[in-house]
């Protein structure tokens, strides 16, 4: 079992979304021999567009495939990951408020997915038990803080017990389980990524921070769940990649690795400073009815990863500004994203609650 270095041949699943995309573009970026192919359903949050970097690029271009798939297809994932030196699953549904509303994708990719890179994995260390490749290959799952639940005070360690408290939480939850039942009973080379909350540029516009910011851009309401007091950690998406990749390289296999992120805000605290940055008004913010289940706070501790030499690099004023002049510079690229299903999943989201809104207050 050896950690896959430069030159090696990397299968990214989900590598067309937000934190795979960046992954991929910060990896190739690199320029040390390494090759990507990606795996990516392209659901309504995957984006070719967020890889034409470097399928522009002639040299990364050499070292790059796209493949549209599933990973809960076998058919799909066996011979790629037959050709692969490590497996780095990004492939999740990802939004919480669309799993409150329909749940089964969630569990189809986050459960039956995981389970067929599983599968695959399984199959290809027995080949190379058997010799018909030299090493098995290395399964980074990438899950997430959300699989702790609510954590009240204090900071999650990694040997916290899984609490989970929404559908998609709970998908990730039992995902990750599952790579620890093939870890300890197939002996596996598979590690565990809990990155925190991740912001940055692709971001799709469902999300707090992304659609705070367009909302604002086109002067619409900024529709804040409940109080608006709930805490997140806030990492950066190069952070957070640069993590993931340090952890594919130096992880312990069987190990999980918390991925903390660099500024424990309020979504209040949040929201004030992204309209700072904009140069918009409090009075765009609407005190809407609260998320089902919302989680109060997370946070986690970080020492595990830091003991393998990681430390975050972008702090969130300096990544929050840079963000927001991404938005200003990519309408096109974020006008597309609000395509598709968007009209119906934002009606369904959010016209009732607007429509029974009130004007948040500036100072609760
Ligand atoms: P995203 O929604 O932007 O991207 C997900 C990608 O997976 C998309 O490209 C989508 O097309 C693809 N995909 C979905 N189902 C698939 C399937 N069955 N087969 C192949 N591809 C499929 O998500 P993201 O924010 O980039 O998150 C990536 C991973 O990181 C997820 O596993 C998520 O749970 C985890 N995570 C996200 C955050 C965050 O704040 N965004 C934090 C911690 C962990
Ligand atoms: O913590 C890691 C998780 O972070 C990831 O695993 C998820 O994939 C990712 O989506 C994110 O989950 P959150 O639910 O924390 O992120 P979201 O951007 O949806 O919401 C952030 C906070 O903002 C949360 O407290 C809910 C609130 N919110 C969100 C939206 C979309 C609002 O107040 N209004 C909104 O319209």
């Amino acid at each position: 079992m050896t950690a896959p270095g430069p030159g090696a041949h990397l299968l990214v699943s989900g590598g067309a979304g937000f934190i795979g995309s960046c992954f991929v573009r910060d990896v190739m970026g690199r320029r040390d021999g390494t090759r990507i192919t990606v795996l990516d359903k392209l659901t309504y949050a995957g984006n070719r567009v967020n890889l034409g970097e470097v399928e522009a690029d002639p040299e990364m271009a050499a070292r790059f495939a796209f493949v549209q798939g599933d990973i809960a297809d076998p058919s799909a994932v066996a011979p790629l990951a037959a050709a692969a030196d490590a497996i780095v699953n990004f492939a999740a549904e990802s939004h919480v408020d669309r799993s409150i509303l329909e749940p089964a994708a969630f569990l189809r990719t986050g459960v039956d997915g995981v389970h067929v890179l599983l599968e695959a994995l399984r199959a290809e260390t027995e080949r190379a038990g058997r010799g018909e490749r030299s090493l098995a290959p290395r399964l980074l799952q990438v899950s997430t803080d959300e699989v702790y639940g609510s954590v009240d005070e204090g900071r999650s360690v990694e040997a916290d017990p899984l609490a989970p408290r929404s559908p998609y939480a709970a998908a990730k939850a039992a995902g990750e389980l599952l790579v620890r039942a093939y870890r300890v009973t197939y002996g596996l080379d598979a590690v565990t990524t809990r990155g925190s909350n991740t912001y940055g540029p692709y971001h799709h516009p469902e999300k707090l921070i992304p659609l705070f910011v367009t909302n604002a851009l086109d002067d619409l309401p900024l529709p804040l769940y409940g109080d608006g007091l709930q805490r997140r950690d806030w990492l950066h998406v190069s952070d957070h990649a640069g993590a993931i990749a340090h952890v594919l390289a130096h992880g312990v296999a069987g190990e999980v690795y918390n991925v903390p992120g660099s500024a424990e805000l309020t979504n209040r605290e949040v929201v004030e400073r992204l309209l700072a940055l904009l140069g918009k008004p409090w009075s765009l913010v609407r005190t809407v009815a609260d998320r089902p289940g919302h989680d109060r706070r997370y946070a986690m501790d970080g020492a595990h990863l830091g003991a393998l030499g990681w430390v975050n690099r972008v702090g969130f004023d300096e990544g929050l500004a840079s963000t927001v002049t991404w938005y200003r510079e990519h309408e096109s690229w974020w006008r597309a994203a609000r395509r598709g299903d968007w009209d119906a999943y934002y009606a369904r989201q959010y016209a009732e609650r607007l429509a029974t809104s009130s004007a948040a207050d500036a100072n609760p």
